[in-house]
């Protein structure tokens, strides 16, 4: 019989999250190529209501109205919070919080501008070099994401993104460059952010110009057949040359409820939640779920698959899995269920459950059911690599920020982990998402704050930049301190 465990284990990885293309800014300095986040553009965020996050597809209103009017459209992704030159600053807060973890991503287009290129750029991996040294003075982890949300926007431009399989080797080459250089550097890896997402967004996710390809869903399952391929070869390749580095993969993490309890209700539910885990299934398993035979037959999906594809993916299972946590969904049946399932779309009100600003349910039970269910099927440590949320803070006459909701917020999801690890589970670390401010991803607000740190700046880029810790900052501080004792 295991012992039981009464609480975070000793070593727990407590820390925060972060993306390159949402903190970074520095676009286009030592040089760096334009990734497709940098062409995600922002429009107007002062014309009431309007929060708009859009690529420019070919054939888009967007695109001819960018054309002509290019003064109107904002693109905060290629300013992010100016980490690049104020990395120092910043690490040296999160080392104030006691941080043993910092997950941050890598910008390909910094290290391979095209991704063509035969040799790195010099500039780009000197910058990563400076970021996990200021780390390691602190003696903080880096948790290296290889992509997230972005990719050189020439392979967009040349290949329409992941729907082709000539990204695989590019992928590859650098993620190999990236080991070579930061083996003695770098322990805990991902490979790709929330694959699942490329079912919400295929620009975000795979660097797809949507109205190129012909039905959504079969792109995004094609895109993520090649990202299969490229994480399972560099998951290889990372054991090659690594043998200690510990990767994973990584899913937004989305619990689908039943509506109600007529058993129909309930099979969709346990048919969202395989197409919510199928991603995980192919990177622990190594080999496709045979509920997806089914489902690509029902939806008319063909997946284009080689002679030797399922060796790459048998031969490239992850360490450990990790999610991103924010909500859980309420699904029924009817017939596009099954097509929305794990998309921003299918969303269902829980009536038990509060909104955020944002009007994503808040659901801290759901992450302790979501673990559980992780541990069940995989039995490999679990990592919780992204969860927090998203407000609206207001800065007081004094200059204090008190975000008693944010700390609300993280203490009930960090309860129920912790309950989740009483239950068993084994929880390797938990990084809060945009420890400090960023710009949103789904959005491109500033106004949408994550951080324990607040960044003076808004929705156009104005502002400072200063860096001042809110009251969750002295909170989380404590819960690190205490190994989550002290809540
Ligand atoms: C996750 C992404 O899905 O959600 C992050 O990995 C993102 O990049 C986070 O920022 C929160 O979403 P948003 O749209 O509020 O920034």
């Amino acid at each position: 019989m295991n012992k039981l465990n009464t609480g975070f284990q000793e070593g727990f990885l407590w820390g925060g999250a972060t993306a390159a293309n949402q903190i970074e800014g520095a676009f286009d300095v030592d040089g760096k190529g334009l990734s497709t986040s940098d062409m995600a553009a922002y429009k107007d965020p002062y014309a009431e209501g309007v929060v708009n996050n859009f690529t420019f597809n070919v054939n888009s209103t967007e695109l001819k109205d960018y054309l002509n009017n290019p003064e109107k459209y904002l693109f905060p992704k290629r300013w992010g919070i100016d980490f690049y030159h104020r990395y120092k600053e910043d690490i040296a807060l999160f080392a104030e919080m006691g941080f043993k973890v910092f997950r941050l991503s890598i910008s390909w287009v910094r290290i391979f501008p095209t991704g063509l290129e035969d040799e790195p750029n010099e500039a780009g991996l000197a910058f990563y070099d400076a970021v996990f040294e200021e780390c390691a003075k602190y003696g903080i982890e880096p948790l290296v994401t290889i992509s997230h949300y972005e990719m050189p926007i020439t392979l967009t431009e040349k290949y329409n993104g992941w729907i082709s399989r000539e990204i695989i080797p590019l992928f590859e080459k650098y993620s190999r460059v990236l080991f070579n250089r930061y083996k003695n550097k770098v322990k805990y890896w991902i490979t790709f952010n929330e694959m699942n997402m490329n079912l919400n967004s295929l620009y975000t996710g795979a660097g797809i110009l949507e109205d190129l390809v012909g039905d959504k869903l079969q792109a995004a399952y094609q895109a993520s057949h090649h990202q299969f391929l490229a994480s399972a070869l560099v998951v290889k390749a990372a054991k090659e040359i690594m043998p200690d580095a510990k990767i994973g993969c990584m899913i937004n993490q989305i619990e689908s409820y039943a509506k109600t309890t007529k058993p129909e209700d309930q099979l969709q539910a346990l048919k969202s939640n395989q197409l919510n885990m199928f991603y995980p299934d192919v990177q622990v398993r190594g080999t496709y779920p045979t509920y997806m035979s089914r489902y690509f037959e029902d939806e008319g999906i063909h997946i284009e698959i080689h002679d030797g594809d399922e060796k790459i993916l048998k031969e490239g299972t992850v360490d450990f899995v990790s999610i991103s946590y924010y909500m859980s969904h309420v699904t029924e049946a009817r017939k596009d269920a099954s097509r929305l399932a794990g998309t921003f779309d299918s969303p269902m009100k829980n009536e038990y459950l509060e909104l955020s600003q944002w009007d994503w349910p808040i659901d801290p039970i759901g992450l302790r059911i979501s673990l559980l269910k992780l541990y069940d099927r995989y039995e490999l440590p679990l990592f919780v690599a992204e969860n927090g949320l998203g407000a609206k803070d207001i800065v007081s006459e004094t200059g204090e920020i008190h975000d008693d909701y944010r700390i609300d917020y993280i203490r009930k999801h960090i309860l129920e982990m912790k309950e989740a690890v009483k239950d068993g589970v084994e929880l390797m670390g938990y990084t809060t998402w945009g420890c400090i401010d960023l710009i949103s991803c789904g959005t491109s607000q500033m106004s949408k704050r994550y951080g324990f740190i607040y960044v003076d700046q808004d929705d156009a880029g104005v502002g400072s930049l200063e860096r001042k810790p809110k009251d969750s900052f002295y909170w989380y501080k404590k819960v690190i301190e205490t190994n989550g004792e002290v809540l």
